[in-house]
């Protein structure tokens, strides 16, 4: 064997070599595309949770898909800090705040957010409680 054929050779090697290791396994973007993404990882401060870093991630991921502009189920429409404390919504009581019983309601049917969405876990539901009982602030 020729000096040519081996330098080419040694090439030829290394570079199935690289291929190998560096060919990337295709993943999807989301594993299940049919739900939505599980939203805003846990509160630097759940008796203190922020609007921004918190709360309003939870209704944009959960609610804001059927309480909307154009469909807007009952008129509660979940977009915003102006939205989200617009209707039935008392700062400083979640007894008294609409959005709050639709959450806890003991009926599985009328539970919001409506199946076959996927449900707020209870951490979720305890931070949207702790932000409406101090009183709702826009932080
Ligand atoms: C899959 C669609 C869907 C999702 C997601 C959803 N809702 Fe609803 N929501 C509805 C519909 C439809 C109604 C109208 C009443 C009914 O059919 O029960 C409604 C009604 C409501 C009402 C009024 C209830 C009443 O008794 O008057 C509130 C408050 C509410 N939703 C809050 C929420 C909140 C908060 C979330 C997110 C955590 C959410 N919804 C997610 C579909 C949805």
């Amino acid at each position: 064997m020729n000096r040519k054929i081996m330098t080419g050779l040694a090439f030829l090697t290394l570079a199935l070599a690289l291929g190998c290791t560096h060919s990337p396994s295709p993943q999807p973007a989301n594993p299940d595309p049919g739900q939505p993404p599980a939203g805003p990882g846990p509160a630097a401060d759940p008796e203190n949770p922020s609007f921004k870093t918190d709360i309003l991630p939870i209704f944009l991921t959960y609610c804001s898909g059927c309480h909307n502009q154009t469909t807007n189920n009952e008129g509660f429409i979940f977009i915003s800090y102006e939205t989200i404390t617009a209707k039935k919504f008392t700062p400083g009581n979640p007894g008294d705040t609409k959005l709050y019983d639709a959450i806890t309601d003991d009926d599985e049917e009328d539970r919001m957010p409506k199946t076959p969405n996927p449900r707020l876990s209870p951490e979720r539901i305890t931070l949207i409680r702790n932000w409406i009982r101090n009183g709702a602030p826009n932080n």
